[in-house]
């Protein structure tokens, strides 16, 4: 029987209260018998500065990178606004991401059908939605050197931070696109500001380079990210897998998650290239944050959590058939009316993040009686 280690870093908010229904799903499938799932547990932002002074320590570093996936919660508060800048919470997050080399970042935008309701957009517009979101998550301005705040001398001051993209960087995204789009409905948008920006030029001219020497059977569109933007909110249904860049990448994916009903609904992977024995670090999250407002009163929706979990078992643990089962799960209790605060609507039950956690396991039990 296959043995998993996963590594849980629940982090700050409520990261700690959905991750918790997650460990719950994860227990169930290893009671299944088909797989073991051992579970260990480190800290992350917020929590890891309390704890240690840094926004995650060496010992968490070293056990996630020897993890076959991390599942990360959400990370940052106002309690720690004044921490210094290295040490924010969110820097456990980008140095996971950079040192795992998770340069893949998947977030797809599904809308649930008993959720259309709840879309800041018309049910016509967003019913059935399936869009993936590529985004670079390794280079870009979020890493690119100098990034600093220099003092001019003349009481003037200047920030500087740079985005930088290399061809190879360009080529691995475009792929993972690519490859992914094959199996959807065989679409890809790039999005970049080629107007206005070098690295978009050079961005176009390799994701172009890509598509005609490995993947004409794939049809590309070049979209620049403000009409991205634009498009998304206007007829979101256009699209089947957007690829872009990290900054650009973070804010259409908050764009296109809203469509959906809720960021609490949306999970994502972060993956690394795949080695010679076929396996790669990964580490999976919501896409939603730590939401401090709510944290610690059983209000937050588990679904982005749980459903990250899903996702852990498409892309680590080649196991779909499970996923799948998640997937229909979660949708049945939807279904079935119940709601956390977040997706709530008239004449649907309001239930807590724990009580979720149980109707999705009941359903479980179910659907595999
Ligand atoms: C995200 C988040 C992060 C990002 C933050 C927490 C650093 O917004 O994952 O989308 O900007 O990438
Ligand atoms: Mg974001």
């Amino acid at each position: 029987m296959p043995n998993y280690n996963l590594f849980l870093l629940p982090g700050d908010g409520i990261g700690p209260e959905i991750m918790a229904e997650a460990e719950r799903i994860i227990d169930w499938l290893s009671g299944r018998g088909d797989v073991r799932f051992e579970c260990s547990h480190g800290l992350v932002g917020g929590a890891a500065y309390d704890a240690h002074g840094v926004a995650i320590s060496e010992d968490d570093m070293a056990r996630a990178l020897a993890a076959d996936a991390v599942i990360f919660g959400a990370v940052g508060g106002p309690k720690w606004d004044d921490v210094p800048y290295d040490a924010r919470p969110e820097a456990g997050l980008l140095r996971l991401r950079k040192d795992l080399k998770l340069f893949a970042n998947l977030r797809p935008a599904i809308c649930y059908p008993a959720l259309a309701e709840a879309s800041s957009l018309r049910r016509e517009l967003v019913e059935g939605l399936d869009i993936m979101i590529v985004r670079e998550l390794t280079g870009g301005v979020y890493f690119g050197e100098p990034k600093e705040i220099v003092d001019l001398g003349n009481g003037q001051k200047r920030g500087i931070d740079t985005q930088v993209y290399d061809t190879y960087e360009i080529e691995r995204i475009a792929r993972v696109a690519f490859d992914l789009a094959r199996v959807r409905r065989g679409k890809v948008i790039s999005s970049e500001k080629r107007n206005v920006m070098k690295s978009g030029v050079l961005w176009h001219e390799v994701v172009s380079d890509v598509h005609q020497a490995e993947y004409s059977d794939v049809t590309l569109e070049h979209m620049l990210a403000d009409n991205c933007g634009m498009q998304l909110v206007r007829n979101p249904k256009q699209f089947d897998v957007i690829v872009t860049d990290n900054l650009f990448g973070d804010m259409l994916s908050d764009v296109a998650a809203m469509l959906t009903g809720s960021l609490g609904m949306l999970p994502s992977a972060s993956l690394g290239e795949t080695d010679a024995g076929g396996k790669r670090k990964a580490l999976y999250e919501p896409v939603h944050g730590s939401a401090p407002d709510i944290a610690g009163q059983g209000k937050a929706n588990p679904i982005a959590m749980i459903g990250s979990l899903t996702m852990a078992l498409r892309y680590s643990f080649n196991m779909s058939a499970e996923a799948d089962l998640l997937d229909t799960a979660i949708a049945n209790v939807l279904g079935r009316g119940l709601r956390t605060a977040d997706i709530m609507q008239d004449g649907k039950t309001l239930v807590s993040t724990h009580e979720m956690g149980d109707a999705i396991l009941a359903e479980l039990d179910l659907l595999t009686e």
